[in-house]
């Protein structure tokens, strides 16, 4: 069916990716049922209420489900017996090896295998390891059945956007067969972008890479922000230099606690693992795994050094806890993996998240959860800032200086003005951005000079 008539697209799986696929399909004018196993989240979202956190979703639910272009449905079943394209969006966890775990898609494929439509097309969206489309092909073993490579390219707080202005869209199909790959590139036919047609194993890979480029980016960058403390130069000036460079480009250079997440973290082991199956050493891929882990335990070093060199039963006030600003999302978060760390040396931890009102039993276990940034300052020896929520740059510091016991902010993020928190009397540090190359050695006033 044509993309101007709008085909008939069953999604299955109403999480992150599955729910913002079948919302911004449905505002391009295709008709989707979406289907899930959690009876709750489809009433809530039949209700037109969103279960995601993203800017632009809640809306676009809304709007599908009272044009009747979206549905939700309890099981793949309902969704795929009727469908000219079934999108499989359902989780792919990192298994005990590192490996995706890829059981749910497995049993997903059983469940519809027999049901599918002739000339439907199953589309892969989840994250899953090269060679998955072609076994998902042998697994559905139908002639009149294709199956495509289509991974997504969304960043958690910017899902909707991405979708609806993505850098390119890859479609994989076995053989580079055009017929399937072009009714699944037709779907996005009304978005201004280029469209990679490839086989599936390449259209697999390229998402592995992507992510595992970008990862290795970050460690890279965190080392050179280290470097920069050795050496006195400014890591914010320094990627600022590097960005100009076209062939570089100014996005993902922002040193930090280390990079986290439910993708980077969990891809970058998927694909040192299967490099290690099909007898590759990816040397720079562990490196990158291996500064990553190296980078929270610098953040450690730092803020037990700003106290006197022993952690044990001192107060610490943390500001963000996700993995990331723009989002709840506390998986794989560095945030955390650094409150473990203190935890384990003795800290006692106060956080603040504008995201995280109360404790998550299992995971924030290390940390008392404060209603207020000031809250989580009380007392503190040291406060460190972990997560880049912009309203910290607004936070009052003298206000914080007055609440804190010690002196030290350690910004982890690079978010903060280091002299707007000297200001206060507070020693400032952050990543890369050693004291010589921003602390003023006049009042700051008169540090302004004109030339000539
Ligand atoms: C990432 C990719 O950016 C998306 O393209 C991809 O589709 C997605 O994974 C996925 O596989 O589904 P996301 O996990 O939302 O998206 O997170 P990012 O915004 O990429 O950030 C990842 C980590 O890197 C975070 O911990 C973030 O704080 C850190 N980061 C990012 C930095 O430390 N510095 C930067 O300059 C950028």
């Amino acid at each position: 069916m044509g993309a101007t008539m709008g085909a008939e697209v069953a999604v299955i799986g109403a999480g992150y990716v599955g729910l913002t696929t079948a919302a911004c399909l449905s505002s391009l004018g295709h008709r989707v049922v979406c289907a899930d196993v959690d009876q709750e989240k489809l009433d809530a979202l039949q209700r037109g209420e969103a279960t995601i956190r993203e800017p632009g979703i809640c809306e676009l639910v809304v709007d599908g489900l009272a044009s009747g272009r979206l549905r939700f449905v309890l099981g793949a079943s309902a969704a795929a017996a009727a469908a000219d394209i079934v999108i499989l969006c359902v989780p792919t966890p990192m298994g005990a090896s590192g490996a995706a775990n890829l059981s749910t898609l497995e049993s997903v494929v059983a469940e519809v295998r027999d049901l599918l439509p002739p000339g439907c097309v199953v589309v892969n969206k989840s994250t899953v390891p090269v060679g998955t489309a072609a076994r998902v092909a042998d697994l559905i073993d139908r002639p009149d059945v294709a199956v495509v490579s289509n991974p997504e390219f969304l960043r958690e707080g910017f899902a909707v956007h991405d979708f609806l202005n993505p850098d390119r869209v890859v479609v994989g199909s076995a053989d580079r067969d055009p017929v399937p790959a072009r009714r699944v590139a037709e779907l996005y036919d009304k978005l201004d972008t280029s469209v990679l047609v490839t086989d599936s194993a390449s259209a697999e890979m390229i998402k592995y890479a992507s992510n595992c480029y970008l990862a290795t980016r970050l460690s890279f960058v965190n080392t050179v922000a280290e470097l920069c403390e050795y050496l006195d130069a400014s890591i914010d000036d320094v990627t600022t230099g590097m960005g100009y460079d076209e062939r570089i480009g100014k996005s993902f250079l922002r040193p930090g606690p280390g990079w986290g997440g439910s993708c980077l973290p969990k891809d970058t082991f998927a694909l040192l693992r299967t490099a290690e199956s099909a007898g590759s050493d990816f040397a720079l891929l562990r490196a990158a795994i291996e500064t990553n882990v190296k980078q929270q335990e610098l953040v450690v070093d730092k803020v037990r050094k700003a106290v006197g060199g022993d952690l044990a039963g001192v107060r610490i006030g943390l500001l963000g806890l996700t993995f990331k600003a723009g989002t709840d999302d506390l998986r794989d978060s560095p945030s955390l993996a650094i409150a473990a760390l203190l935890a384990a040396e003795g800290a006692v931890l106060t956080g603040y998240d504008p995201s995280v009102h109360a404790p998550v039993a299992g995971v924030t276990d290390a940390v008392r959860i404060a209603g207020t940034a000031y809250h989580a300052a009380n007392g503190a020896a040291a406060v460190v800032l972990l997560t880049e929520w912009p309203e910290f740059r607004a936070l009052d510091w003298g206000r914080i200086a007055d609440r804190l016991h010690g002196r030290s902010v350690i910004d982890t993020r690079n978010l903060l003005d280091p002299r707007t928190v000297a200001r206060t009397g507070l020693a400032y540090q952050g990543i890369g951005r050693p004291d010589s190359v921003w602390a003023p050695v006049a009042p700051v006033a008169e540090m302004v000079t004109h030339a000539g």
